[in-house]
Formats: structure tokens, sequence, C-alpha cells
């Protein structure tokens, strides 16, 4: 049984005191829920202050890119080994704001993803494709090119718990949602892929979720879904109340 796991991406969002107010009301109201895992991803600034009121729970953090160096002549990016000291345990790569405003490609993805994997972070990788994609039937082709892209050279050893988060690009930020029956068709497809590539325990073992306007008036439909085993919550996430009812509603797939 795979459990869910539920990631808020703050984006750019939030000083270090804003941090630490909503990561103080997320842990008043989940310190001791058991029933999915808890990422949040703040801003590099407030990973070191939101990991202070953290430290005592189960409620983990994670960042929203990393670098593929371990140190050196790099000015403003930060390592793998740097993520991993300010408490984080998770890395977000690939996610589609990056691809589009920061040249983010195929090949960066996949040597991000072996510098996370290198220091123990767990990677979430996003796939997804645009509504233009969608529209002339390129969803499958796309997400496959990305999967083949980024987890290029990779064991089925080396990806046991990274996580896939499939976030069709039209329904970030845009509050249209994907349908339950179209999150799961993707989803379904992107297990096969890693069945196919890796191998059928992978498959069975890796964590799915999805992303792309979840709202505690969806959360519940989607994780539903056989294939979908949590949520990457952006706009949602930025508000104690949203956020939480998202994690509640997803024990469902317990
Ligand atoms: P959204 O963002 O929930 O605001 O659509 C999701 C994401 O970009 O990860």
């Amino acid at each position: 049984m795979r459990k869910s796991l539920i990631a808020g991406n703050w984006k750019m969002h939030k000083t270090i005191n804003e941090a630490v107010q909503l990561v103080t009301a997320i842990k008043r109201e989940l310190a001791d829920y058991k029933g999915a895992d808890i990422v949040v991803c703040p801003v590099y600034t407030a990973l070191a202050s939101t990991f202070d009121v953290l430290m005592d729970t189960d409620i983990v953090l994670g960042a929203q890119n990393l670098f593929w160096e371990t140190q050196g002549a790099f000015t403003g990016e930060i390592s793998p080994v740097m993520i991993k000291d300010a408490g984080c345990e998770y890395v977000i790569i690939g996610h589609s704001e990056r691809r589009k405003y920061f040249n983010e490609t195929e090949e960066t993805v996949n040597k991000r993803l072996k510098a996370a994997l290198a220091v123990g972070l767990i990677p979430i990788v996003c796939v997804g494709e645009t509504l233009e994609e969608r529209e002339s039937d390129k969803t499958e082709s796309v997400v496959k090119s990305q999967l083949e892209g980024g987890f290029k050279g990779l064991q089925s050893i080396d990806v046991l718990d990274v996580v896939i988060a499939y976030e069709p690009v039209w329904a970030i930020g845009t509050g249209k949602t994907a349908t339950p029956e179209q999150a799961q068709n993707v989803h379904n497809f992107i297990r096969q892929w890693v069945k196919q590539n890796f191998c059928e325990d992978t498959a069975d073992k890796m964590r799915i979720i999805y992303g792309g306007s979840v709202k505690p008036d969806n959360a519940k439909d989607l994780m539903s879904q056989d294939d979908i085993d949590g949520a990457l919550v952006g706009g949602a996430a930025l508000d104690v109340g949203s956020f939480c009812s998202i994690v509640k509603n997803c024990t469902i797939s317990l």
C-alpha cells in the first residue's frame, strides 16, 4: 500500500516571518496526523527557520529546486548538500515554471535528479503537458519524453523513493483541474512506463502525485483514483485551512 504524500509548493511566496507563521499553524493542525506524509516547500530563505518549527514533528521540508554541483563558482545557485544542511528531505525538480521561465530541459532535470539522489534527498520530479499539447493529442508522448530524458541512466534501485508529480501545465494556477479520469489515465500511463523501464515492484511502490489547482473540494475525488497517491499543491498550500483540509481529505487512499 502506498502512503499518500501531500506536498505544499509555496513558490515565490512568504517572507521568513510569514513562513514561520504558516508552518506554526500547520503544525498546530497536523503535527500528530498520520494519514499522509506531509511536506512543505518554502523559499530557500525560509528553510532554516521553518525547520526549527517543524523539527519535532513528522511534517518535513522540501526545497523547490537545486543545482547539481556540490560547491563552487556558481553564483546564485544552491547545492544538494546545502539543501540537506538546511533541513530538507525532499526537493522538487523540473517544475513547469522552471521549464518555462528558466530553461529547464530534460537534460538538466536528469542532472538535478541524479544529484538529489546522490545525497539522499527524495526528488519530486514534475512532468506534464501544455493545453496545446493535450488538444493535439500529444499528452502521452510529451510525458513519455519527459520521463525518458529525466530518468536517463538510472536503475530501479535508484528510483524506488522517487516521487513523480503529474502536473498538466494548463491546470497549474488556473483554477482548471484535470478531471479525476483525465488525471488517472495519465497516472496509469506513468506507472506503466515505470514498470516497463524499471520493474513491477518499483512501479507498485512509486508514488505518483497530482498537481494543478488542487483544492479542498476536488482533492477527495482525485485521491480516490487508483494511481493517484497524493498531491502537489500550489495556491491552496498558502492557506492553512485549505492545505490542512486537503491533507485530511487524502486519508481515503490509505
Ligand atoms: P496550483 O500549483 O495548485 O496553484 O495549481 C500547483 C503547482 O504548481 O505545483
